[in-house]
């Protein structure tokens, strides 16, 4: 069994103007020592989806029409939103995208990790800063016990992303979901904290839920990938057979989005229009409008649901097949 698993999770928020369904249908799995990557771009649901296990979402507007959310056995969403978040507390633990928000602004960064240390381990106040010392430096937070006396508001964005990522290991997590931690960040940077959770992720034998809306930054630390569209998985596997032989037309555009050193100057290839409206998806296949490979079938129904791929993994499109044994993304022709 693994350790977390998300079953079929539909995730809807009703609003003035109609619900809107932000994640449908959801599955994935992770195990200790693994991580996965859940990509996609902004408004595909892979804030909510990490919500939703965490326990946090607000209800009304969110409800839960179905799914299962497991950890070790237990259902989350069997139990009550005091239990589900409690357990969070003792296993899972998430950090979040916006760490401005996430950290309280009038308490110190070295009190906030404190507190949190006493809090969820029973520490004296001394062990307690003790911890938090080693865990900005954990974090490579430079002159940790200097900066720890500071509030959250003095620290550059790539410290608060450390800041966090510290406050979110002080819980000792058996699951860390990290919503991208990297967003906002120059490349530099970006590349040292993705690093930095792979080592504490390996050196703890941690699960990691990655979220990015660049698959780029993933490639060198995940094992397996779930790519997201309008709320859905429209693409999962192992994160090698995704990068040569992506087998969604989504995916294989996200691949030809990502930057590359060895194309210096060439311009990219950015994804044509925008992600849908939730209240208003396109008839047939959400990514239609959008899709080089779209056909009339794809315009008049929904596309299969995810099916397994020869050599494993799995995709949800009419022409998955002949999309994977294209191989590699085109690359755009020099103009
Ligand atoms: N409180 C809410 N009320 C109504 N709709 C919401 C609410 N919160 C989120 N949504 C909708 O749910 C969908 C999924 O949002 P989510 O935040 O999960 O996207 P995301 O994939 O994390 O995007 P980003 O990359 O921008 O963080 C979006 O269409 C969003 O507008
Ligand atoms: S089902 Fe059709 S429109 Fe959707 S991704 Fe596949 S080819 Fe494109
Ligand atoms: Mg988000």
């Amino acid at each position: 069994m693994p350790l977390l698993q998300v079953r079929d999770l539909a995730v809807e928020f009703v609003t003035a103007d109609g619900v809107v369904r932000a994640v449908d249908g959801l599955s994935y799995a992770v195990d200790a020592g693994q991580t996965l990557a859940i990509v996609g771009e902004s408004g595909s649901g892979k804030s909510v989806s990490s919500l939703a296990v965490m326990g946090l979402l607000q209800s009304p507007p969110a409800r839960i029409p179905s799914g299962s959310i497991t950890f070790a056995g237990t259902d989350l969403l069997t139990l009550s939103r005091k239990q589900h978040r409690a357990f969070c507390g003792e296993h899972i633990g998430m950090v979040f995208q916006d760490a401005l928000a996430a950290l309280n602004p009038v308490y110190t960064v070295g009190w906030q990790l404190t507190e949190a240390l006493r809090a969820r381990h029973g520490l004296t106040r001394r062990d307690a800063r003790r911890r938090a010392m080693e865990l900005l430096d954990l974090v490579q937070v430079p002159a940790a016990r200097q900066r720890a006396r500071e509030y959250p508001h003095q620290f550059s964005g790539g410290m608060r992303q450390r800041a966090m990522i510290a406050m979110a290991l002080a819980m000792d997590p058996e699951v860390l979901i990290a919503d991208e931690p990297t967003t906002a960040l120059d490349v530099t940077v970006q590349a040292q904290i993705m690093k930095l959770l792979a080592e504490i992720q390996a050196e703890r034998d941690m699960a990691l839920i990655l979220i990015t809306h660049d698959l780029g930054v993933v490639a060198s630390v995940a094992d397996t990938v779930t790519v997201m569209y309008a709320g859905k998985a429209v693409e999962q596997g192992e994160v090698q057979r995704i990068y040569s032989r992506p087998a969604h037309p989504y995916t294989r555009a996200l691949l030809r989005a990502i930057p590359r050193l060895d194309h210096k100057g060439r311009q990219l290839d950015v994804i044509p229009g925008r992600p849908p409206d939730p209240l208003h998806l396109p008839d047939g296949c959400a990514f239609h409008p959008r899709c080089d490979r779209a056909e009339d079938v794809c315009r008049a129904a929904p596309p299969p649901p995810l099916a397994e791929l020869p050599g494993g993994g799995s995709a949800a499109c009419y022409f998955a097949v002949e999309v994977m044994a294209d191989g590699k993304p085109a690359e755009r022709a020099e103009s």
